[in-house]
């Protein structure tokens, strides 16, 4: 679908960092040093801290992320309210920037684009799902869906054409006049997904895509989410609490307080919720804790 070249005139990265891209990764575990293809991960998010100040107050939304999505991966970020999923699409998305860290998107370092790079990989790399939306409820799904290809300069044949199809294939071809209120929440879910792919990124950031739909309706949205990762390629990362939707992701990441728990395939979280998996996982250091003790005890 994309060419993921990486943007004209930033800085790349240097490709010599360890990586913990594959399998379980347990936060406090040392980040094994492993041959790095720089060509297999699309996003890396390296010890990336988020302070806000509430007056005086810092709130650490983000206490050292590092995470690394492969390209054509669909990841989903699970974790409590107000673990710091969103503030980690904000970085991942360059919507904010890291109060500490890094985050590399095709190798390139963000932080480094000057504010018209930025609007470019915004604008044509990334692609932005969010839990309300966000329509303009004042345009039709239509020019909803062209607005973001306007910014990328595209003329207005060729907004028409690529609009209509994206709407087709998304199976409002026959709503594409109505304004957002006149649609419901599963449609306009559906118009977001198309104004997502208008400029045809590398990289779709759902966060909850599903949170606002009955679980038909989700499931819907799950299954398109689903069939798009696969049959273009586009790299997915969503946030969400959503059974269904981690279920059929190829890793999931625990997100809890500011930091990544572990990244697993989802069979490895089976049927638990993250409350009962993140159970097992502390029982499992609890024992070896013990295991260790008794160790040192018997050596004495
Ligand atoms: N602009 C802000 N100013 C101060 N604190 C903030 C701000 N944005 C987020 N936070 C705080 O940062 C932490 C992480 O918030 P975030 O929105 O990333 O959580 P979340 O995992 O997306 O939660 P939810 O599942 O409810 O969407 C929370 O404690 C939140 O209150
Ligand atoms: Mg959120």
């Amino acid at each position: 679908m994309s060419t993921n070249t990486p943007l004209d005139g930033a800085t790349p990265a240097t490709a010599s960092s360890g990586s913990s891209g594959g399998g379980t990764a347990v936060a406090s575990a040392p980040a094994p040093r492993e041959e790095y293809n720089a060509n297999e991960y699309i996003v890396r998010v390296r010890n990336v801290k988020r302070v806000y100040y509430i007056g005086e107050n810092p709130v650490h939304a983000l206490r050292g992320i590092s995470l690394d999505v492969k390209r054509g991966e669909f990841m989903a970020i699970m974790g409590p309210s107000g673990s710091g999923k969103s503030t980690l699409f904000n970085m991942v998305g360059g919507l904010d920037k890291p109060t500490e860290g890094t985050v590399f998107i095709d190798e390139v370092d963000i932080a480094q684009l000057d504010a018209g790079e930025l609007a470019w990989l915004r604008c044509r790399k990334i692609g932005y799902i969010f839990q309300t939306f966000n329509l303009i409820p004042v345009m039709t799904a239509l020019e909803n869906v062209t607005l973001p290809m306007i910014f990328a300069g595209a003329s207005l044949d060729e907004q028409m054409e690529r609009g209509r199809k994206l709407l087709d294939m998304v199976g409002l071809a026959h709503r594409m006049y109505n304004k957002p209120g006149q649609l419901s929440g599963g449609q306009q879910q559906r118009v977001a997904i198309a104004r997502a792919l208008a400029n045809d990124p590398s990289i779709i950031l759902a966060d909850e895509p599903t949170g606002n739909l009955d679980q038909k309706v989700g499931e819907e949205i799950i299954q398109m989410l689903k069939r798009l990762n696969k049959e273009s390629g586009v790299t997915i990362i969503t946030a969400t609490h959503d059974d269904k939707m981690y279920k059929r992701s190829d890793r999931v990441s625990i997100v809890i307080d500011g930091e990544i728990q572990a990244v697993v395939p989802p069979d490895e979280l089976g049927d638990n919720t993250v409350d009962g998996f993140l159970a097992n996982l502390k029982e499992q250091k609890d024992q070896q804790e013990a295991a260790k003790l008794a160790g040192n005890t018997a050596s004495i």
